[in-house]
């Protein structure tokens, strides 16, 4: 029998890192370890509970921390560092940081969960930049600047490395930003600043499923910015495809950003690392949610993120899930709210300010 190859998982607890951690559950040739605040959260148990499962405590954002997870001495590592917690700074540090660490411990294969560099694709307007995209997808930059340089320079010993860059979780539609409301007549209603452009939903079930595969196909995916889609669908066809899938009449209708964000913010006046709770001092290069969100609704509203071949997609993955309509009939969408995002959750049951340990001091 072959032996297990372990692998670093951070981030795993939540939306995205769980699907990753199940698959290397159930793979033949992998065994997790994942790093968590919190050993005895439900997630985390649940995770512990599966075959070639194992925790270890610690934070995203203390380097004793991403050390101690190295020296496990992984074949490969999945890094999801949570925005939401650690704020646009201190992600950039960290992110950095990480593949530094992962690099000094000798890890063979590090993917990086990355998202757009919206900043970048728009043409360095400042109104599509906010932070926690931007982070992510200029550390995805640095990186894969490193594995290419280093290959150019007959460097092939090194640490292989690939991007998976998300765009919005198909499964927000249950949570999250892209939830409707059902209105009193039975109908549903998607009430939001997005205009008309295609966004590149995600199903996160496939996400495991593209991390395995990056994995097992170090030639293909070394280097590789493997940026994925389950479709690419503007609010009109979400709409238009929830009333296929269940016969309930269903609209988009657009609102103006200003408008929107006083309703949709976590709590009034919220950072965009509104996750560490109201209370936590934080610097001024933290935005506000408003500021944050703003950019995001124009990037995705306005389809500058529709960048997927989703033709390659297909050739890396001929099982994903095809489309929007497929997703809702595999998970039996109704519009009505489930729990996806840990954070959110965390938040609704009340556990008040989490810690982030680097921004303890500011
Ligand atoms: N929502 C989307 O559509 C979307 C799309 C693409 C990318 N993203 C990115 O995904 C990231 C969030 O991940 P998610 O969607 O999986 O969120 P989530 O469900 O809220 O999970 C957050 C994860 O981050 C971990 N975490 C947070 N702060 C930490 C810290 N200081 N130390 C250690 N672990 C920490 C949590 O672990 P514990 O609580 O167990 O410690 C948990 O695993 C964000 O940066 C966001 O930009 C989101």
């Amino acid at each position: 029998m072959s032996e297990r190859k372990l692998i670093l998982v951070i981030g795993g607890t939540g939306a995205q890192g769980i699907p990753v951690v199940e698959a290397l559950s159930a793979s033949p040739n992998y065994s997790a370890i994942v790093l968590t605040r919190n050993l005895t959260s439900t997630r985390a148990q649940t995770l512990a509970s599966l075959p070639n499962v194992t925790l270890l405590q610690g934070t995203q954002d203390s380097l004793p921390s991403l050390h101690a997870a190295f020296a496990h001495k992984p074949h490969g590592a999945w890094v999801n560092l949570d925005g939401f917690t650690l704020g646009e700074k201190n992600e950039l540090f960290y992110g950095i940081r990480a593949y530094e660490i992962a690099r000094h411990h000798g890890v063979k294969h590090y993917i990086w969960a990355n998202t757009d560099y919206a900043l970048r694709i728009a043409g360095w307007d400042e109104r599509y930049h906010w932070g926690h995209n931007d982070a992510k997808g200029r550390i995805g930059d640095l990186i894969l600047a490193h594995g290419r340089g280093e290959r150019e320079g007959g460097l092939l010993g090194g640490m292989a490395v690939s991007l998976l860059t998300t765009g919005p979780y198909m499964d927000m539609l249950f949570d999250g930003m892209y939830l409707p409301q059902e209105k009193e007549d039975g109908s549903f209603v998607w009430r939001n600043p997005a205009a008309n452009g295609k966004i590149p939903l995600i199903a996160l079930a496939d996400v495991g499923k593209y991390s395995l595969w990056i994995l097992n196909n170090p030639l293909q995916s070394t280097n590789l910015n493997l940026a994925v889609a389950t479709e690419q669908v503007s609010f009109p066809d979400i709409a238009a495809t929830f009333t296929r899938v269940t016969g309930i009449p269903a609209t988009h209708e657009p609102m103006p950003l200003e408008e929107y964000l006083p309703l949709a913010e976590p709590y009034p006046h919220a950072y965009a690392n509104w996750a560490l709770g109201p209370d936590t001092p934080r610097d001024k290069s933290v935005m506000t949610w408003r500021e944050n969100f703003s950019a995001w609704w124009r990037f995705w509203g306005e389809g500058k993120g529709a960048t997927r071949d989703m033709g390659f997609l297909d050739g890396v993955l001929p099982e994903r899930v095809r489309s929007l309509e497929e997703w809702m009939r595999l998970v039996r969408y109704d519009g009505r709210p489930r729990a996806v995002l840990k954070g959110l959750e965390d938040m609704r049951g009340g556990k008040g300010t989490r810690t982030g340990e680097g921004n303890k001091v500011v």
